[in-house]
């Protein structure tokens, strides 16, 4: 299933086919579009960091895949001017693995743990000390004349990144000073993303299939850039130098990816809330159950698009169909279902 999953066109999580993502990456906070308020905010915090000459207090960024984490790390990194390493959660095994990793830092560097989310228990026990006091406590010997030691480590940034917010434990969570919540994309936005991308990859494509392609991109920059790459090979295969709305469209028809973006998991998500489960509320499970996808996929990448959308809810009681998710699929309301919308807008309106 996950292969299946893998192989989706207009997943937003990285695909071989991202190879070269590293030279679209932006480098600065000026390449860097959209998420202005995280951007501003950061400016500041940097800015301090460096007047005072201490490293930057810890960062959490989250949100779903291919909205730019990873690429603000770098940016991060480089505005303070000091050394990136890398590495993730489900990387760090053994807690002597973080504490290696830990000394060889020098002062003041960025640590980046993707998917910090899926950091085992006992090296996030070594990670407590390490972010609150930079300190990395040690038992040197076994049995009864094992004792503790108290090594100083170097002031450090850790700047941790995950799409699941919610799966951080309560003390990993409050020792980050910073909290950015990544949101998706305007079609503005993207739109200025595939012209920054296309200048890049030397690609001509006119305003209108710009605006577009960026319409169909699920607010996500990395779908955007992935589009555009496949739309411009049409494009060379059909012998045309640059890329029409008449070329973006008969790609996108190709493509299988429909006027708002939604693809062929989006739209088989929506339908069996519809059909299935007449509209809804349903749990996750259950619908993952029905449609032959994992829980997570749809929880990650499926449903931020289709909330943002207005197409479906998230209520206590599971996912609930909204009227423009039956409008777009062109499915009539069942009874049944407008009973349910009425208690939700009613429950809704309370709140
Ligand atoms: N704000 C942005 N401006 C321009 N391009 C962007 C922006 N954010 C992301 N991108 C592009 O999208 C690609 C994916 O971004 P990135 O790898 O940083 O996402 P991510 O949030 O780390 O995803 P994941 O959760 O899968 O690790 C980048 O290579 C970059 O080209
Ligand atoms: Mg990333």
């Amino acid at each position: 299933m996950q292969e299946e999953f893998d192989e989706r066109f207009v997943t937003s999580t990285k695909l071989d086919l991202d190879g070269e993502e590293n030279s679209l990456r932006p480098k600065s906070f000026d390449e860097y579009v959209g998420q202005q308020k995280i951007k501003n905010n950061l400016k500041v915090f940097i800015e301090a960091s460096k007047k005072r000459g201490e490293a930057l207090d810890h960062v959490l960024l989250y949100g779903p895949p291919g909205l730019g984490k990873t690429t603000l790390s770098h940016i991060i990194a480089n505005e303070l001017g000091v050394q990136l390493r890398i590495t993730s959660g489900p990387a760090i095994e053994r807690a002597a693995d973080l504490a290696a990793i830990l000394t060889n830092l020098n002062e003041n560097d960025v640590l980046f743990v993707d998917e910090i989310h899926r950091l085992n228990r006992a090296v996030e026990e070594v990670l407590y000390p390490a972010m609150e006091d930079f300190a990395l406590d040690i038992v040197i010997g076994k049995g009864p004349s094992a004792r503790s030691m108290r090594l100083s480590l170097p002031h450090f940034t850790l700047i941790g990144a995950t799409t699941r917010a919610g799966m951080l434990t309560g003390p990993l969570r409050d020792r980050f000073g910073v909290i950015c919540r990544l949101e998706l994309y305007s079609p503005d936005d993207l739109a200025q993303i595939i012209r920054r991308s296309a200048s890049i990859l030397d690609i001509t494509v006119d305003e209108k299939a710009c605006l577009n392609i960026a319409g169909r991109s699920r607010g996500t920059p990395r779908i955007a850039n992935r589009l555009l790459k496949r739309v411009s090979d049409f494009a060379i295969v059909m012998g045309k130098s640059g890329i029409t709305n008449d070329i973006a469209n008969h790609a996108l028809q190709h493509l299988e990816v429909d006027s708002l973006g939604l693809d062929y998991t989006d739209r088989k998500v929506l339908d069996a809330i519809i059909t299935k489960f007449n509209g809804g509320p349903v749990g996750l499970e259950t619908i993952a159950a029905a449609t032959n996808e994992e829980g997570v996929t749809i929880e990650d990448v499926v449903e931020p698009f289709l909330i943002q959308l207005g197409f479906i809810s998230r209520t206590p009681r599971g996912r609930i169909a909204l009227p423009a998710a039956y409008k777009h699929l062109n499915l009539p309301i069942s009874e049944a279902a407008q009973n349910q919308l009425s208690i939700f807008d009613k429950v809704s309106n309370d709140e």
